[in-house]
């Protein structure tokens, strides 16, 4: 029968017989997926295995260090590369959602491509690719294999996509990789995060992006996530994220009129993201956040909470 404990012993020891002493390229991109793929590798082949985390200026609030303060923490052999400036500059002046996720898809390329020039003779990328994403064309897992996928036939390939492909989770479904993820003592909150995008904040900020657009949108969805958590809602609810809306209003504040940003909040419940339901939240919590997020992110006037499900609705608004 298949326990998580024997899979780890089982992969551990066909990913050592098939890799040997060659190096490996892995994009981690702060999900479980490839998190997991990468604690397996290390285990196999050590420091042989050399993890890439690319920050695209569109992470939420302070994600990047935190996450690779972690991934360091595990042992993994990683290196940060704070890419925001070349990301946030190709998407300058764009509002059309399908360019924007084509920008960051071929920025993410380029820079991880210039990351795996410096691994020298490297032989291998590890992908953290999972049962589904090998039967559905659209990962929600982000990352490399995300974005890959939709650009691979778009000019010649770069050089990383030639190297030799090991997917040691190919097989699994999320339950089974968070469950091997426990086995191989990776921290339980790192294990349990909601999905996240791999353009992240992009696809949440409606029209053209701006680095202020960006740095008050981290402040909302900080104060909505940490909410979640501090309510013990977290992990009731499968996604959870914020929306800032190319939309002003009339407010008041003392007594000035105030014409700023709406946000809108969407947590929803799902098992696999293709259809989903909005998540009946409790009134008490929206209350409290609504007031938390007028308060204290300065431009924003105004939240709303999404009750739409999906379909029709889809869970990202881009
Ligand atoms: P939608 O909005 O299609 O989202 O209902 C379903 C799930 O997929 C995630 N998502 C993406 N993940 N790249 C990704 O890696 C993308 O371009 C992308 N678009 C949506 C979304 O967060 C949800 O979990």
């Amino acid at each position: 029968t298949w326990t998580p404990d024997s899979f780890v012993e089982t992969t551990v020891a066909a990913l050592k017989a098939k890799i040997g002493d060659e190096k490996v390229i892995l994009g981690l991109s702060g999900g479980v997926d490839s998190t997991v793929a990468a604690v397996l590798l290390h285990k196999a082949i050590g420091k042989h295995l050399h993890c890439i985390f690319v920050n695209n200026g569109l992470l939420r609030k302070n994600e990047f260090q935190s996450v690779l303060d972690q991934y360091e923490g595990m042992g993994l052999n990683v290196k940060g590369v704070d890419a925001s400036a070349r990301f946030l500059d190709s998407l300058e002046g764009e509002s059309d959602p399908e360019k924007k996720r084509k920008a960051i898809g071929r920025v993410f390329i380029e820079v991880f491509d210039d990351e795996s020039h410096l691994v020298e003779d490297a032989k291998w990328l590890a992908q953290g690719t999972i049962y589904p994403d090998v039967i559905e064309s659209v990962s929600a897992t982000g990352g490399p294999s995300a974005t890959i996928k939709s650009h691979h036939n778009v000019g010649g390939l770069p050089d990383y996509m030639k190297l030799k492909v090991v997917e040691p989770l190919r097989m699994l479904f999320k339950d089974e990789v968070r469950r091997v993820g426990a086995s191989l003592g990776i921290d339980k909150e790192l294990l349990g995060r909601h999905p996240f995008p791999g353009p992240g904040l992009a696809i949440r900020i409606l029209g053209d992006i701006t680095r202020e657009k960006v740095a008050i949108l981290q402040e909302v969805d900080a104060i909505f996530i940490n909410g979640l958590r501090e309510w013990g809602l977290y992990d009731k609810v499968w996604q959870a994220g914020a929306m800032l809306l190319p939309v002003n209003s009339v407010g008041v504040m003392g007594d000035e009129r105030t014409y700023e940003k709406c946000v809108a909040l969407r947590a929803v419940e799902s098992t696999d993201g293709m259809t989903a339901d909005w998540v009946n939240l409790p009134y008490e919590f929206l209350q409290k956040t609504s007031n938390d997020i007028i308060n204290k992110v300065r431009g924003v006037n105004r939240v709303v909470y999404d009750i739409s499900s999906k379909p029709p609705a889809t869970i990202e608004w881009e």
